[in-house]
């Protein structure tokens, strides 16, 4: 049996997989699951695999927080004797964490092909430290997975051609799975948090370029906080310093979310506020306008289409944003997919392992 080893991490990388994991199986492909442990709290990490039904890893690298020296080059370290032990025949990453670059660097070097899924994403701003694991992991990949148009585009304006399938977004088969469980599992949610629906804004921060801007992003919030509206902020911990000793009239501050809850607070919200790159599209996926608090976005058919406003971290553009909310009819599925890029991603792994079979989806 061919057998894949995947590499994850980080909060959105449990969330990506678990579909990906269900359509592997589907087709008949092992699977060994290595955690690199870069998010480790029971909220960043157990309640994903516990709600999604991932199962549990065969290895966890318990390598926790630190710089990205540290993350990157201990993942490097670790994974390279668990590769030649398993023999996979591909590494498989996801996104733009440490984990994935490392996962996606320690294959390439062991001469392991390597997929990606979320291939061809591009912000365009080097600083960013996932702009930097993306083109890495994108140059190193076989099998490059892009969820959309603009990142096929992408990676053709970087030479990248053979290999890329346009497979639609695993973030939209996480939704098509879930979304009805989470519904049925969290019929109070809304009550138990004490907002009613429509009237709350949802707020996410997390992004290093925000805490690197600690009084930039306290003017934001601040801001926030003097509109006549609930805001229901579930603090990512990197964010935990930074909130210590400020106190809010209006921001409610509780901890991260489960996925299936975090679901439907974005269902139900009059609008949501972030600098997450999952949650821009899952507020575009339910109709529910976004305000994004960075300069610019990898997911630009969100701001195209008039479901999402760039504002950077200026409380003034935010405030105008917020009174000048958009929401088009344009459905997200011509963007992102259907909700069923994991059976492509998963007989496209297939074929290609088996190479008597044809190269069905291919874009070249
Ligand atoms: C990481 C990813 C980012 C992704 C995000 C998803 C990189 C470079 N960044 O950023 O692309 O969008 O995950 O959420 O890989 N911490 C805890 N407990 C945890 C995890 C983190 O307390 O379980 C705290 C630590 O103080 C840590 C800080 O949060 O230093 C940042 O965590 P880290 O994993 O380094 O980066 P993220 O901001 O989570
Ligand atoms: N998410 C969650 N609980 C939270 C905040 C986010 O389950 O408290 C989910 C969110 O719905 C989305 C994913 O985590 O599916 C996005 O992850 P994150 O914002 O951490 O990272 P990014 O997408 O920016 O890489």
């Amino acid at each position: 049996m061919k057998k894949i080893l995947t590499v994850i991490g980080a909060r959105p990388q449990f969330i990506k997989a678990a579909p990906v994991s269900l359509a592997l199986q589907e087709v008949g492909l092992e699977e060994v699951l290595v955690h690199t442990g870069q998010h480790y709290d029971a909220n960043m990490s157990a309640i994903f695999f516990e709600q999604l039904g991932l199962k549990p890893p065969n290895y966890h690298l318990g390598i926790g927080s630190g710089s990205h020296g540290y993350q990157t080059g201990e993942a490097l370290i670790q994974l390279e004797p668990i590769l030649e032990t398993v023999a996979p025949d591909v590494v498989l990453v996801y996104g733009d964490t440490n984990a994935t670059l490392a996962g996606a660097l320690a294959a390439a070097k062991l001469h392991i092909p390597v997929a990606h899924v979320e291939a061809g994403l591009r912000s365009f701003n080097r600083r960013m430290p996932e702009e930097i694991n993306r083109v890495m992991t994108d140059h190193l990949a076989q099998w490059l997975f892009a969820p959309t148009q603009t990142a096929v585009n992408n990676l053709a304006n970087e030479g990248i051609r053979q290999g890329v399938y346009l497979s639609g977004d695993v973030m939209m088969d996480a939704i098509a799975l879930y979304l009805e469980v989470a519904r049925a599992q969290f019929p109070t949610l809304l009550e138990s948090l004490g907002v009613k629906a429509q009237s709350y804004i949802l707020l996410t921060m997390h992004r290093a370029e925000t805490t690197a801007r600690p009084e930039q992003a306290l003017a934001v919030l601040q801001s926030l906080d003097t509109l006549n509206m609930d805001i229901v902020f579930p603090v990512h911990p990197r964010l935990r310093p930074l909130l210590k000793s400020t106190e809010f009239r209006h921001i409610h501050c509780i901890d991260p979310l489960s996925y299936f809850e975090m679901l439907l607070m974005e269902e139900s919200a009059y609008c949501v506020v972030t600098d997450s790159g999952g949650v821009q599209k899952e507020a575009a996926f339910f109709g529910v306008p976004c305000v994004t608090l960075r300069p610019e976005t990898e997911w630009v058919e969100t701001v195209e289409a008039g479901w999402n406003q760039l504002v950077d971290l200026f409380p003034d553009r935010m405030l105008a944003a917020i009174q000048s909310l958009q929401t088009p009819e344009t459905s997200m599925a011509q963007y992102y997919g259907k909700g069923t890029a994991r059976h492509l991603i998963a007989q496209s792994l297939k074929q290609a392992l088996s190479p008597s079979e044809p190269f069905a989806h291919m874009v070249n």
